[in-house]
């Protein structure tokens, strides 16, 4: 394992958006390694069922937060709430996707993505980076995506969110190596969750990843790699972007990709119905 076996059950990891999905996959494979976890997101009933399953399971140590991370009260609840723990983990992960004609979205919705994706990262790793210096050291992983590094459209503004934690993450990085604390950034491609359900991946080539893939692969390489891209195609995406394609083709391919996995939702939301 990577994660330090001698702090294994004096310190925490703490994993925002641990109610489902990749967050729940993160929490399950750290609380296999014998972390203990801080499980944090909004549904209450999932996270003190999830929290009794991973320390009967596996024995460790749980704690359940609920709180609304978009919100700055939230994150002051979450800071409250840690206050005497030592955590050396943290997992930037909760997030949300709102897709369609950028003129059809509402604003309220775009905004909110960026107070959950954007500023609940920014204002939890200001918080535990400075707790990690002060304790000599830590590990943050943000869960960015293969969309950060191009614009795309039909997800114009979670693809620019998932930019942010990308830029914000790799500038940080090198400011706090001499600290101790250590920046890895995950980059996932389709990942099976409830992120999206409105995707359809019927008749088309794509096949998202398992959640649990996506953990174990990240966690093993967190503290060793700043990016880690999981699964084959998205490293090819990456690569195929990165040295390939001019970026404009770049985007325009990833807006194929989602006008066709969005066909279902786009048949109903026509920007043209927009008020003015
Ligand atoms: N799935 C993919 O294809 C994919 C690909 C690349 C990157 N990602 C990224 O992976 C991360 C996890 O997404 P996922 O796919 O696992 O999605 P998911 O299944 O929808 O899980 C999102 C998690 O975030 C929590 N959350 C949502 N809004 C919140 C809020 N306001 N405050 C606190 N917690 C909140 C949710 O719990 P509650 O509803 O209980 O609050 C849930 O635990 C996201 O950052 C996403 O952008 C996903």
């Amino acid at each position: 394992m990577t994660y330090d076996d001698n702090t294994k059950r004096s310190s925490w990891a703490l994993v925002t958006g641990a109610s489902g999905g990749i967050g729940l996959a993160y929490a399950e494979e750290l609380a296999k390694n014998k972390r203990s976890v801080i499980l944090v997101a909004r549904d209450e009933d999932k996270l003190i069922e999830l929290s009794k399953k991973l320390s009967q399971q596996y024995g460790v140590e749980t704690k359940a937060i609920v709180t609304d991370l978009s919100s700055s009260q939230g994150i002051q609840k979450l800071i409250s709430e840690t206050d005497e723990l030592k955590v050396d983990v943290l997992i930037n992960n909760a997030g949300k996707e709102e897709s369609g004609h950028f003129l059809t979205l509402p604003t309220e919705e775009m905004l909110s993505s960026i107070a959950l994706n954007c500023s609940a990262p920014l204002l939890l790793t200001h918080h535990f980076a400075n707790k990690m210096a002060r304790q000599g050291g830590g590990k943050i992983l943000f869960i960015s995506s293969i969309v950060a590094f191009q614009g795309v459209p039909l997800i114009a503004n979670y693809a620019a969110t998932k930019s942010y934690l990308l830029t914000f993450a790799e500038g940080i990085a090198l400011e706090l190596e001499s600290q101790g604390v250590n920046i890895s950034i995950a980059a996932p491609g389709f990942t099976k969750s409830n992120l999206a359900p409105h995707q359809n991946f019927e008749d088309t080539p794509f096949k998202p990843l398992d959640a649990e893939f996506v953990a174990r692969y990240t966690l093993k390489k967190l503290g060793k790699q700043r990016l880690i891209i999981p699964g084959f195609i998205n490293k090819v995406l990456f690569y195929s972007g990165k040295y390939l394609l001019p970026r404009r083709r770049n985007s325009k391919s990833f807006g194929k990709v989602f006008s066709l996995v969005l066909r279902d939702k786009l048949a109903i939301t026509n920007p043209a119905k927009v008020k003015p």
